[in-house]
């Protein structure tokens, strides 16, 4: 099988992450698929942005948990990236789910409950995706093993990965005790070895991924799939590894 190529927050080496002009662009480039980063609000509405506050992004400060919907919603997500990009808003998992459920694309949630555990957010989530028909071409990704359980004891068929950023016999006994289905490595970990033990029973994807060199490597191991900020390297890549 060969290796998707999945926009990591979108086409970010373009424009500013987890925006729909990010993932507008991804799509055009033709990535394989998205993946995005989920926190929820104080009035517990899944939003997507990669930390768990506005203060990288926006011109506020403070925690995505301590804001209502309402208070976030006009904040402008993208002029940090490049003022041209001041009209882009945080987009709630909603909106996400509306502009991709009629294009090809698979979708990668990766739930940030590692610093907050951010009650029910695993079942909040697995509902907006019921609510757009979209369990089947989705992964929930997480550090944190224990959304990945549970998001399998709600729905045992909805795809889950475990994040992490190396790979030991631990980790290893606890992506099979976790029943996950694959294991998102960071790239440093990535060896011939790893992928082979995980390729045993899971499907292996790689974060995040960049340069040439890097990229190739993930070609040349068989992965699953990569995660990247840069789409059109990655895809022009993969067209050459084939011939
Ligand atoms: O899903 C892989 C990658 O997104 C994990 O790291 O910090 O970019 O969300 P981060
Ligand atoms: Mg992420």
């Amino acid at each position: 099988m060969q290796t998707s190529v999945i926009a990591h927050r979108g086409a970010s080496a373009d424009r500013p992450e987890n925006t729909l002009t990010a993932f507008e662009l991804a799509y055009s480039y033709g990535a394989h698929g998205i993946e995005t980063d989920v926190h929820l609000t104080k009035d517990r509405i899944p939003v997507l942005i990669h930390d768990p506050t506005v203060d990288r992004v926006t011109q506020s400060t403070g925690y995505i948990k301590d804001f209502t919907y309402n208070e976030l919603k006009t904040l402008d997500i993208g002029s940090w990236y490049d003022p041209e990009y001041t009209d882009q808003r945080l987009l709630t998992l909603d909106q996400f789910l509306s502009w991709i459920h009629d294009k090809p694309l698979t979708i990668h949630l990766e739930l940030k409950t590692a610093k907050f555990n951010y009650p029910e957010i695993e079942k909040i989530v697995i509902e907006k995706l019921k609510s757009f028909n979209l369990e089947n071409r989705t992964t929930i990704s997480s550090f944190n093993a224990h959304s990945l359980v549970t998001v399998k004891q709600l729905n045992p068929f909805i795809k889950t990965a475990l994040l992490t950023n190396h790979y030991s016999q631990s980790v290893h006994k606890r992506v099979k005790e976790y029943k996950v289905d694959g294991v998102h490595l960071k790239f440093r970990a990535l060896t011939p070895s790893v992928v082979k033990t995980i390729q045993k029973e899971h499907y292996i994807g790689v974060f995040t991924v960049n340069d040439s060199k890097k990229i190739n490597q993930c070609y040349k191991l068989n992965c699953d799939i990569i995660m990247t900020d840069n789409v059109p390297l990655a895809l022009q890549l993969r067209e050459e590894y084939e011939h």
